[in-house]
């Protein structure tokens, strides 16, 4: 899996999806590019996005926040206090560590160790071998499992009570000991906020210390009421937002998993005081639905629900999706109470109370969020597409099977040769297509080579003009997953390709 990772890190960057941020310097840890095809995909991942929320929800409506807020902002949100990443270094390698991490590496030995007594067990009995009675039965699971349950019952109330002295413990206590250097040699652990920070104005006495916006959730939150208004808004409904964040990681690897500057789509659903758990099983759902209509494969996500709740939340839970390395977090749901409009309002002195008609009372709404990384998206997208086929002459080829709604380039039109008026004509066939979709035109190489060239970016379609095409105004129309190849008029392929790539 490692090695399929690594190829399509690879393939990303040759076939302009992502690149390293400023690469001829060497690249900027964890900040990364998108390239010609890369952009594509990623604005129309946020179209379908935007589309489910903003056109199929009445009573959703977007905005644009500025990614620079008042910095109040972030006292009242919490992020000050406690958007902290817990940190530990080993002594010996001087190598920096969250302390989380580290303990949850280890809950996943445990996890290891009891999948593989069951894997040989089940090899060693066969058919009739009762995996889920052998859990509960066989004494070197349960020593395991006990074990795992110990730690991660410390674990989790150490997070939730914020205690670093006792997530040291835990790493003293079960000698978890550092990748690089091989030792127990730590310091304490220590809080690290996340939030970057720049100063807004000239001088440095008038200088405002200010924040890069690490969610784009607080832009909502403080226009909630503007846009309420504006828009003669009723409870329940939505405001939707995309935009980038930023973050100062500590554990930044994973290519675009985690990264230092990310975009965010979230919406903000506002709810009547004690109906919010019920919205949140709603949203859950939909989102649900919203992730397995692209057909990228129903058994590859998973809900996570949280143990650990977030300073605002009282309900959450995480959309996974199987990753090269695992399932992995793509979106959160979370119930976020009532706390950061009460917190706004406390902060800013000023009333951003809802009325209600229907009640004819007032009151702070709660909210419901769903919030997905833009990046993480495409990582599991392209992570799903990502295909390498044997074909029957023993020759491979790379296909990106992207949902064709998402592919960066939906037709590619090749002329057969490059005379005999075969490239005017596909000239004349792309500018007749390329206001309805994205078009590519490719003259060079043999036809087999541009097919796999297309076949890498995940073009669903390719045509190609011959000979005869100037004598029958017809083309071959090529299907990227099956291969086959059809004959068809010039003037069906608008509506043939609209059908295939339409969302
Ligand atoms: N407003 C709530 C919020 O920001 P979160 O769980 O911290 O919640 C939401 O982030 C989503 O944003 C995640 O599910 C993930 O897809 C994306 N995300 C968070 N941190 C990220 C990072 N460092 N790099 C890429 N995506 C990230």
């Amino acid at each position: 899996q490692e090695e399929v990772f690594k190829k399509l890190i690879a393939h990303c960057k040759e076939y302009g999806f992502v690149f390293p941020s400023s690469e001829i310097y060497d690249g900027l840890g964890a900040v990364y590019d998108y390239g010609q095809n890369g952009v594509e995909l990623k604005n129309n991942i946020k179209r379908y996005w935007w589309d489910s929320m903003v056109l199929l929800n009445e009573n959703v409506v977007g905005i644009d926040a500025a990614i620079f807020m008042h910095p109040t902002t972030w006292k009242a949100s919490g992020h000050v206090d406690a958007f902290n990443d817990p940190l530990i270094d080993n002594k010996d390698s001087k190598k920096r560590y969250r302390a989380d991490v580290l303990i949850e590496e280890l809950l996943a030995k445990y996890d290891d160790k009891i999948e593989k007594e069951v894997e040989k067990a089940a090899k060693r009995f066969g058919a009739s071998f009762d995996a889920g009675l052998f859990r509960q039965t066989n004494p070197r699971v349960l020593e395991h499992q006990s074990k795992r349950d110990e730690i991660h019952t410390r674990f989790v109330k150490a997070l939730n009570e914020n205690d670093l002295a006792e997530l040291k413990q835990i790493i003293l206590d079960y000698e978890i000991v550092c990748p690089i250097s091989g030792t127990k040699n730590w310091t304490d652990v220590r809080q690290f906020n996340l939030m970057f920070s720049t100063e807004m104005g000239s001088t440095a006495d008038g200088a405002m210390k200010i924040y890069l916006r690490p969610e784009t959730a607080q832009g909502i939150f403080v226009n909630y009421l503007n846009v309420q208004k504006t828009g003669r808004m009723k409870i329940p409904f939505g405001i939707a937002q995309i935009g980038k964040a930023f973050r100062n990681e500590i554990v930044a690897r994973q290519f675009i998993f985690r990264m230092r500057e990310f975009e965010q789509m979230e919406m903000q659903f506002f709810v009547r005081p004690g109906s919010e758990l019920q919205w949140f099983k709603q949203w859950k759902e939909t989102r649900l639905k919203w992730h397995k209509a692209l057909g990228l494969g129903d058994h590859k996500y998973r809900f996570h629900d949280h143990d650990k709740l977030a300073h605002y939340a009282n309900a959450a839970t995480d959309i996974e999706f199987e990753m090269p390395f695992g399932f992995k977090e793509v979106e959160g749901i979370h119930s976020r109470t009532d706390f950061d409009l009460s917190s706004h309002e406390k902060y800013s002195g000023k009333s951003i109370k809802y009325f209600d008609p229907e009640l004819n009372e007032s009151y702070t709404p709660f909210v419901i969020e769903t919030s997905i990384g833009v990046d993480r998206m495409f990582l599991s997208i392209m992570a799903a597409a990502y295909t390498e086929e044997v074909l029957e002459g023993g020759e491979t080829r790379v296909v990106l099977k992207l949902p064709s709604a998402l592919a960066p380039v939906k037709l590619a039109v090749l002329p057969l040769v490059k005379k005999d008026g075969l490239p005017e004509k596909a000239r004349e066939i792309m500018n007749n297509l390329k206001f309805e979709f994205k078009c590519q035109y490719d003259e060079k190489d043999s036809i087999g080579k541009r097919y796999r060239r297309q076949d890498a970016i995940g073009t669903p379609y390719c045509v190609t003009i011959d000979h005869e095409t100037l004598t029958d105004n017809a083309v071959t129309l090529r299907d990227r997953d099956t291969m086959l190849q059809e004959r068809i008029p010039i003037d069906k392929l608008p509506e043939i390709v609209s059908n295939k790539v339409s969302m």
